[in-house]
């Protein structure tokens, strides 16, 4: 069974191709563009789709040294996303679905970046609980099969990448600004500066009273000393990840003491950060939990998650039908 996944939610247009749960390529173009403007800019991202999606989708089958005439199904991201990036990915596996006479499956964004945890060993027992961060999207989800999720916590408002690339935005860093604090957080003191974390019930979190915090306290700084941001910068984005990383972590320890579950994952582009990898480990110890951190190349948007998702949905015979439409919003 030879899968064709497409990705495009967001500023990554990616394909891959899947033979039987094994991946056997995933080719990813990040679109640059989007650094001019200090964000991803949702038009521009169409359009790089556009430009990107038959050259990537053609190197995928090359890399994996497959034909059209080898494929059993078409799988693509159908939300959650920016509509017009969507739109792209959607409209080019249902035209190819519909030229090949085979399937269509639609695969969920999130389901996919949690999934992803099943490309390579070693795999989570069910049920585990998945802490998947990314721009978009903050979420605890509590995973029983892998087609059987359930949100039991989720962010409020910002999503933590969002607060990661904010806050860098203020650091006059350049977008995605996330990886960029991570990098020179490595050299500072995460307890140089302390910020008060904010108080929500249960298993949700809210990220725009931090990011507020975070803007007073630069300005203030700032006004004192002009160069306060250079001269400290290391320090200041070591405090921040460490804000924000403790936040992710108090939330994730509840929610496993409430459910019992000792099986931990975290998934999405924050789950690249070196801190929240560290802090995670160092946590798993202290709480005797298993834990599982994807690879890098799997932890922001690719294509090869959207295959694996697909991989079991196609076991299922979970397919869609060629009138699907993307959406921005798509729950489990
Ligand atoms: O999952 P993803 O690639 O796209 C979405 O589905 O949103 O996540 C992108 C987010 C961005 O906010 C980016 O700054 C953040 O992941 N990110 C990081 C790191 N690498 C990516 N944030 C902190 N530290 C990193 N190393
Ligand atoms: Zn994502």
């Amino acid at each position: 069974m030879t899968i064709l996944a497409i990705e495009s939610s967001c500023d990554e247009t990616s394909a891959a191709v899947i033979t039987n749960g094994e991946i056997r390529s995933n080719v990813v173009a990040t679109q640059l563009i989007h650094t001019l403007y200090g964000g991803v800019v949702p038009e521009l991202a169409s359009r790089a789709h556009q430009q990107h999606i038959l050259p990537v989708a053609d190197k995928a089958l090359n890399d994996a040294k497959v034909t059209k005439k080898d494929l059993d199904a078409i799988a693509f991201t159908r939300g959650p996303g920016l509509l017009g990036a969507l739109l792209v990915g959607t409209s080019f596996a249902k035209s190819m679905a519909l030229g090949l006479g085979i399937p269509l499956i639609e695969v969920n964004h999130m389901q996919a970046h949690v999934l992803a945890h099943f490309i390579d060993d070693p795999k989570p027992a069910f049920p585990f609980l998945c802490l998947t961060v990314s721009g978009g999207h903050t979420q605890i989800v509590k995973v029983s099969s892998p087609l059987e999720m359930e949100i039991i916590g989720e962010t409020r408002d910002d999503a933590v990448g969002e607060a990661f690339d904010k806050t860098a935005k203020l650091l006059e860093l350049p977008y995605p600004g996330g990886p960029l604090i991570d990098k020179y957080a490595a050299a500072g003191d995460p307890n140089a500066y302390a910020f008060p974390l904010p108080e929500m019930p249960g298993l949700d979190f809210s990220f725009s009273g931090i990011k507020t915090s975070f803007m007073y306290f630069l300005q203030k700084q700032v006004r004192e000393n002009p160069a306060f941001i250079t001269e400290n910068i290391a320090d200041v984005c070591a405090s921040i990840q460490y804000t924000l990383v403790d936040i992710l972590l108090k939330k994730l320890k509840k929610a496993s003491r409430e459910t019992g579950i000792k099986e931990i994952a975290i998934a999405g582009g924050v789950s690249a950060n070196s801190g929240l990898r560290k802090s995670i480990l160092e946590m798993g110890q202290n709480q005797r939990w298993n834990v599982y951190i994807p690879a890098f190349e799997y932890c922001t948007d690719n294509a090869a998650m959207i295959a694996i998702a697909a991989h079991y949905k196609f076991i299922e015979g979970d397919f869609c039908d060629q009138t699907v439409s993307p959406l921005a919003r798509m729950d489990f």
